[in-house]
């Protein structure tokens, strides 16, 4: 949602900095971008509608030769991509960028016209611009009017804003959308995410809601929105660079996908003790003893991630033996959740800035329940919201379809559980079992890879239908979801995950021969209820494509296509299907020549509501 940076210095070019951390914040938001610098005492600004590259086109070859600046990725929330609607927005010699929502933004709006402003946008944003503004002309230091504009606005914000007549200073605020500061030598970058910073410097300072920092080339002051100086400590990035570049691949997509062996091991790595059937996990170890007295689980996450925690689902409650829920985190807060304090919620989340998430989270806090994150982006403010959490360790996900934070959390769900069984009923031997099969999974993964050509095959054939459906059953119901909102964001084909049995009770209406269905059908213990909805299916001429494993001959004999897994437990199945279904999903949108990186209306980091 959004994308900002801000730079100050000595030494350096501001206006390459803030383009280059705008390219690696594309992924957030990329309808429209824009650009401002003061360089000599004069504000120069650009702004495009459509990716970065239109900015650049704009600027051209000019070197705006300033040492401060802020820049803007847009995905647009009140008003449509246009040049007027990009940031940064500016009032006099104000100028600013933003990234979230100004709830009460219409009324602000209101007054300021009634005072005698003009309005060039239709956006919230611009209305903060107006209020620092109006503030510093009755006389408020360029300081005291931003604090002055906070104490009158109602949202989500991070916003990043210059002034004219002070061009050694850059003001950065907080409030529910994230921000990070990269420290530099003689010199600040500010940004919505680590990946615009770590190519500078390691060193971050992670602001809290409601917090408020002014920038000099080489200092820095922290203090609440009232002005009260707030200590803060540095911290060090452990994301590398090279993370973050797509290293050959035509799409982070792809090299996501390949990236999974790797983020499986990761995600495991220290975590495992075989030998006794157990699994470390030194993140819960200060909140160990309320673990084990809590007596059930809720889930909260969206999308993808929500997919994970079905899984999850499934394995705590037949191995953990604990009863668990999966909500989505968008719902669980406008109901009334029934949560105390022996029952956790877990909150799954690849940003960790997921509004709705955390807006979940926050709810479990205040009715009592212990609150622990799955996050993969350290540091986050889920991360550092939750009393205690483990990390993924997946490295940073570009691509707005998330791939391998989705085998990863699989894999840290499935350590949880042996965690939470073992403080349980489940037996060593049982620990030991599951522990050896998802060790011997990113081997297994990477058998996949072997299958690309076939199954980019498979897309092409398939690439041209405007319907499907995705079908799985047990620990593959989550899987034909997940695999339904891959095809759907990726290629723009409408897909229906559904549980296989549930075809009969309605969906199968629709099957004729112009819609396919994708049926995971592994050899398990549902496998003949599944290879039941295979047959309705082809009896209706509806075309199918099994993924399965190799002794599933029935199914292999009456399907279109197959794509071949290898076996591993029934719980960890879902850590093998669900790859070629990306892979699919990826050629499929390849193919119909989208920018499967950078899908239409989507955003990486969802931090509105
Ligand atoms: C789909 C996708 C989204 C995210 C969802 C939650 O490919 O990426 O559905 O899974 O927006 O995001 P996080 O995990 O960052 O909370």
């Amino acid at each position: 949602m959004c994308g900002i940076v801000g730079y100050i210095g000595k030494n350096k070019n501001a206006q390459q900095i803030l383009l280059d951390g705008l390219h690696r914040l594309e992924y957030r938001g990329y309808d429209s971008a824009g650009l401002c610098v003061i360089s000599g005492k004069k504000c120069k600004t650009f702004r495009a509608v459509g990716k970065v590259s239109a900015l650049e086109a704009k600027i051209g070859e000019k070197d705006l030769a300033a040492k401060i600046g802020i820049a803007h990725t847009r995905w647009a929330t009140h008003g449509k991509p246009s040049v007027v609607n990009a940031h940064p927005h500016n009032c006099g010699k104000i100028h600013l960028v933003h990234n979230g929502i100004i709830e009460n933004y219409a009324q602000l709006k209101e007054a300021l016209i009634a005072k005698g402003h003009i309005f060039s946008s239709e956006t919230d944003s611009e209305v903060v611009a107006h209020l620092i503004d109006e503030a510093n002309g009755s006389s408020r230091s360029f300081e005291e009017s931003v604090q002055d504009a906070l104490a009158q606005i109602r949202g989500a914000y991070a916003l990043v804003v210059m002034h004219e007549d002070e061009p050694e200073k850059l003001i950065a605020v907080r409030n529910s959308s994230p921000l990070v500061i990269g420290v530099g030598r003689d010199e600040f970058i500010v940004a919505s995410d680590a990946s615009a910073i770590i190519t500078h410097t390691d060193r971050v300072l992670y602001l809290d809601d409601g917090e408020m920092i002014v920038l000099t080339a080489d200092d820095h002051r922290i203090t609440n929105f009232q002005g009260k100086l707030r200590n803060k400590k540095e911290h060090v990035l452990d994301w590398n660079e090279s993370e973050a570049q797509k290293e050959g691949y035509a799409h982070f997509m792809l090299k996501e996908i390949f990236e999974q062996p790797h983020a499986v091991e990761d995600a495991m790595r220290g975590r495992v003790i075989i030998k006794e059937g157990l699994a470390r996990l030194g993140g819960l170890s200060a909140v160990e003893k309320k673990i084990r007295s809590i007596n059930r689980i809720v889930i909260v996450s969206c999308g993808t991630s929500y997919h994970a925690g079905l899984v999850g689902e499934y394995m705590l409650e037949e191995y953990a033996g604990i009863p668990t829920e999966v909500e989505y985190a968008s719902e669980f807060r406008y109901r009334k959740p029934l949560i105390d304090k022996r029952t956790a919620v877990i909150a799954i989340s690849q940003s960790g800035e997921t509004a709705d998430t955390r807006a979940a989270i926050r709810e479990a806090k205040n009715k009592g329940a212990l609150t622990l994150g799955i996050i993969n982006a350290v540091g986050s403010t889920i991360a550092r919201e939750t009393d205690a959490g483990v990390y993924n360790h997946a490295g940073p996900e570009i691509s707005v379809a998330s791939t391998k934070a989705f085998t990863s959390q699989l894999t840290i769900l499935t350590l949880f559980t042996v965690y939470m069984g073992r403080q349980r009923d489940m037996s060593m031997t049982m620990g030991r079992r599951i522990l050896t099969e998802l060790r011997a999974l990113p081997h297994k993964i990477e058998e996949i890879f072997t299958q690309e050509k076939h199954i980019k095959k498979i897309a092409k054939k398939y690439s041209s239908v405007q319907s499907m459906f995705y079908l799985g059953r047990k620990y593959n119901y989550p899987i034909a979801l997940e695999g339904a909102i891959k095809i759907k964001e990726i290629s723009y084909i409408h897909a229906e995950g559904y549980a296989s049995g549930e075809m009969k009770h309605g969906p199968i209406a629709l099957i004729d021969k112009n819609f396919p269905s994708i049926v995971i059908a592994p050899c398990d213990s549902v496998y003949e209820k599944t290879l039941s909805a295979i047959a309705e299916i082809r009896a209706r001429s509806g075309k199918v494509v099994v993924i399965t494993t190799s002794d599933a001959t029935e199914a292999i004999k009456i399907a279109d296509d197959v794509i071949i897994v290898p076996k591993t437990l029934e719980m960890l199945m879902p850590l093998l299907t669900v790859v070629p279904l990306q892979i699919l999903a990826y050629y499929a949108g390849v193919t119909r020549g989208y920018d499967v990186d950078k899908p239409r209306n989507l955003a990486k980091s969802v931090t509105v509501e």
